[in-house]
């Protein structure tokens, strides 16, 4: 008999356009797992509610995730691609689990407390529960392996702990999830400016999004913090320096690499140059995924198929995983 293959999950919220972090923290890594896992990627519309999106740009939102993520490609036809909000099972899991969930535990989640700074008239439910709703994401599938950036470990830790309990308090149903990345440590993009990660909302100069056509890419890169060298050969990276190698080992030749971290050491390196590099290396790199995308996000039916085919697949696992969990809690009386 053929052995089932390992189960994987991950979603992405449609808040904004992809970036170069979505990419090399998630979606590069759901490229390669589609070849090698049971699959399921989600658009995390729900998620995104927590901080009151208008709604009437959800529907391009949405689609313009699914586009990027194709263009970036993943396969539809391998892989659930599918809008969380199509699978009523996770609000059903996502109840049960907010009975396990303890108000002290959610409220020392850094992206919680983060949200409470930055919208302190908008401290909602949803928003303490976040991690509950991406535990039952992820457990709705049973899956083992998530792959995602840094900034979602401690949701996935959270994650583990949901599941251990569920399997404590009613009986083993749960894997325990893990985050996931090829390579070993989770991926963390540095924003441009030297000041933390890129990111959807943030410092939108200081972020390169897969939408971004040539000339605005040139532009940003040619902005990023630089000095003017080291003195010292040999001398330790400043933060904002380590930052432009760390996006140059992710788009550039090896070549390339090497021989800007020669310069760095002998103290010849002209960063004006380097970044000029930077620039075209990051425009090859975007350019055809955007155009893609663009096709991809124009032609309507073909993404309705696409939802369609996903949600479908994703409410055969979900389905099965719910009949466990009523079972185990104790709720068929006949
Ligand atoms: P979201 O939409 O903020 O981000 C989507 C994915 O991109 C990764 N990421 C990054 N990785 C490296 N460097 C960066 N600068 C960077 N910025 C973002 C994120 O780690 C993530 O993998 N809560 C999730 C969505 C979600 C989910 C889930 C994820 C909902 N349910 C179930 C996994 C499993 C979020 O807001 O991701």
């Amino acid at each position: 008999m053929e052995k089932r293959k390992e189960i994987v999950m991950s979603g992405i919220r449609p808040t904004g356009f992809l970036h170069l972090g979505n990419y090399f923290g998630a979606v590069r890594n759901y490229v390669r797992m589609q070849e090698d896992f049971e699959c399921y990627f989600m658009v995390a519309d729900l998620h995104s509610l927590t901080t009151h999106p208008d709604t009437k740009e959800l529907k391009a939102n949405v689609h313009r995730v699914l586009a990027e993520n194709i263009a970036c490609g993943l396969d539809p036809d391998k892989v659930a691609l599918y809008c969380q909000s199509h699978i009523y099972e996770t609000a059903e899991l996502y109840l049960y689990l907010n009975m396990l969930a303890y108000k002290g535990e959610l409220e020392k989640t850094v992206t919680f407390k983060d949200k409470v700074r930055q919208h302190p008239d908008n401290v909602n439910a949803g928003l303490l529960t976040y991690p509950v709703l991406q535990t039952a994401d992820i457990i709705l599938h049973r899956a083992l392996y998530v792959p995602v950036g840094k900034d979602q470990e401690q949701h996935l830790e959270m994650a583990r702990n949901f599941a251990n309990r569920f399997n404590h308090r009613y009986g083993d149903v749960f894997p325990e999830p893990q985050a996931f990345n090829y390579g070993s440590e989770l991926v963390k993009v540095p924003s441009l400016d030297g000041v933390g990660k890129m990111s959807k909302s943030e410092n939108q100069y200081a972020t390169l999004y897969l939408s971004d056509d040539d000339e605005l890419i040139r532009k940003k890169v040619m902005k990023a913090k630089t000095d003017s060298g080291p003195t010292v050969p040999g001398s330790p990276k400043p933060d904002y320096i380590e930052n432009i190698f760390l996006l140059m080992n992710l788009v550039s030749s090896e070549e390339v690499i090497k021989k800007f971290e020669e310069d760095y050491n002998q103290c010849t390196i002209r960063y004006g140059d380097m970044k000029k590099q930077l620039a075209e290396d990051m425009v090859n790199f975007i350019s055809p995924i955007r155009e893609k995308a663009e096709s991809i996000r124009n032609d309507e039916r073909y993404l309705q198929e696409v939802m369609e085919k996903g949600a479908a697949k994703a409410r055969i696992s979900a389905k099965a995983t719910m009949e466990l969990v009523r079972e185990a809690i104790g709720l068929k009386y006949f």
